[in-house]
């Protein structure tokens, strides 16, 4: 392999976004000079520069309350001792009162995001606030290890034992604990779900797994992701190839920080060697977004990519590799026998979701990650005998991953048919 030297190589399906995005800029700005050479552009790449600029004061004052909207922030601890910051939108902006009792949506992106990626357009323009001004009570997520959600009860994020998790952490610990507080603070009413990308596949596990399913409505999947062996995105592909060379072990138990010098030297090291067209990762990476605002995608880069657990990125290059959606493989026998009590790691069966759950799938043409061939798998595996009346299919052919969370025509495209499934009475 080209990149053997690298060590610290976990995956970059999505570190690459980094560079990425880095290029897209230089890319949008259409500055002559910064494409003299590569390595001055590489130059440019440096943790300090791509840091937050204000310091945190929390999701709600950043973005959400100077856009006119109440907004709540709220700490969930899970099982595990997580402690989620979670952000509360509880009506519409130009609303006075509103005593009627209403539904609750939990909003939950994908990987290496926060609750901040959603809010990149204009109020008029972002979902969260969409739904808030269509009479939802709105609940934003950010994951374990993301800016505004990095506490736990007895860990510090620099200890090695709080990155201990992948996305099936995420579906037994972490989601249960948010539909519960969420549940529990909206007097018990059932809940409209909307998960982009990795949220997706939260969504999809847990309903097989008989999560929540009894405090779910309805569950908008935007970008579903289940199955990932036609991933298209040039340097997943060739990453997950190399890890598949290399077992897990403990010392991977540790943070992926894609705005790191490690994350950052090894993506510089492919760039340099590999022939692949560094000058446009972050379609490379994400697909060919038709409809991204120059000044949106701006603001992405201030807040985006964070970090995640560098077991997540292993799972998710395994992921790619195997053609099964299975728990995290420890890689040998006998610890796959400890943890689950037999030498494989257990499939999901996702045709486990009840056939009666309202469903809506928006899934798009360009999309580098969530490939149509593999969204059409999931369907054709798992959802042919769901409830036709409870399943609603879209399929845009100009979308690529990252339209799902900021196209400019996202509203008239998407946003508006979630919000008008979720108002459906099943
Ligand atoms: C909402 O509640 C307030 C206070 O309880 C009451 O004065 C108001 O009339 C109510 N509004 C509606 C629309 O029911
Ligand atoms: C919420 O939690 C409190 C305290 O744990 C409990 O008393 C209450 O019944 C719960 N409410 C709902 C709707 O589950
Ligand atoms: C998955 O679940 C379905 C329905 O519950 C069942 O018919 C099927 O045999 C299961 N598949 C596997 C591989 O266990």
């Amino acid at each position: 392999m080209v990149f053997q030297n690298f060590t610290n190589s976990a995956v970059l399906i999505l570190c690459v976004l980094v560079l990425a995005t880095r290029n897209y800029q230089a890319c949008a700005f259409r500055n002559p000079e910064s494409w003299t050479s590569n390595y001055r552009l590489w130059d440019n790449i440096k943790p300090d520069n791509i840091k937050p600029e204000s310091p945190v004061k929390g999701l709600c004052a950043d973005s959400i309350i100077a856009a006119g909207y109440k907004c709540n922030e709220f700490e969930v601890t899970t099982n595990g001792g997580y402690i989620l910051s979670i952000q509360r939108i509880p009506k519409g902006r130009s609303e006075i009162s509103s005593n009627a009792s209403k539904e609750p949506v939990i909003i939950q992106h994908g990987l290496m995001m926060d609750g901040s990626s959603w809010f990149m357009n204009s109020p008029e323009q972002n979902v969260p606030m969409i739904l808030a001004d269509n009479g939802f009570d709105v609940w934003v997520t950010n994951g374990r290890g993301t800016k505004f959600s990095r506490k736990h009860t007895t860990l510090d994020s620099s200890n090695q034992q709080y990155w201990d998790w992948t996305w099936d952490d995420l579906v037994s610990d972490e989601m249960p604990a948010i539909v519960d507080f969420v549940f529990n603070q909206t007097g018990g009413q059932k809940i409209n779900y909307l998960g982009h990308s990795l949220g997706t596949m939260i969504a999809l596990i847990s309903l097989s797994e008989g999560k929540w399913v009894n405090k779910v409505k309805s569950v908008a999947l935007l970008s579903p992701v289940a199955y990932l062996s036609h991933m298209t995105t040039t340097l997943g592909i060739m990453s997950a190839n190399y890890v598949s060379g290399k077992k897990f072990t403990p010392k991977d138990i540790t943070e992926f920080d894609p705005k790191g010098q490690k994350v950052l030297s090894f993506v510089r090291g492919i760039c340099s060697r590999s022939g692949i067209n560094c000058n446009d990762l972050f379609t490379a990476a994400t697909g060919d977004n038709c409809c991204l605002d120059e000044a949106a995608f701006v603001r992405f880069l201030k807040v985006e990519p964070q970090p995640t657990s560098k077991k997540t990125m292993f799972h998710l290059a395994y992921t790619f590799l195997y053609d099964d959606l299975t728990k995290f493989d420890y890689g040998r026998r006998e610890i796959n026998q400890e943890h689950y009590g037999q030498p494989e790691p257990p499939i999901y069966n996702l045709s486990n979701i009840p056939n009666d759950v309202p469903i809506f799938m928006s899934y798009g043409g360009r999309d580098a990650l969530s490939d149509v061939v593999d969204v059409q798998r999931l369907l054709t595996l798992h959802f042919q005998n769901h409830d036709k009346t409870k399943l609603k299919v879209q399929f845009i052919q100009g979308y690529a991953h990252a339209d799902y969370m900021m196209a400019v025509n996202a509203k008239d495209l998407v946003y508006k048919q979630v919000a008008s499934f979720f108002k459906q009475k099943f």
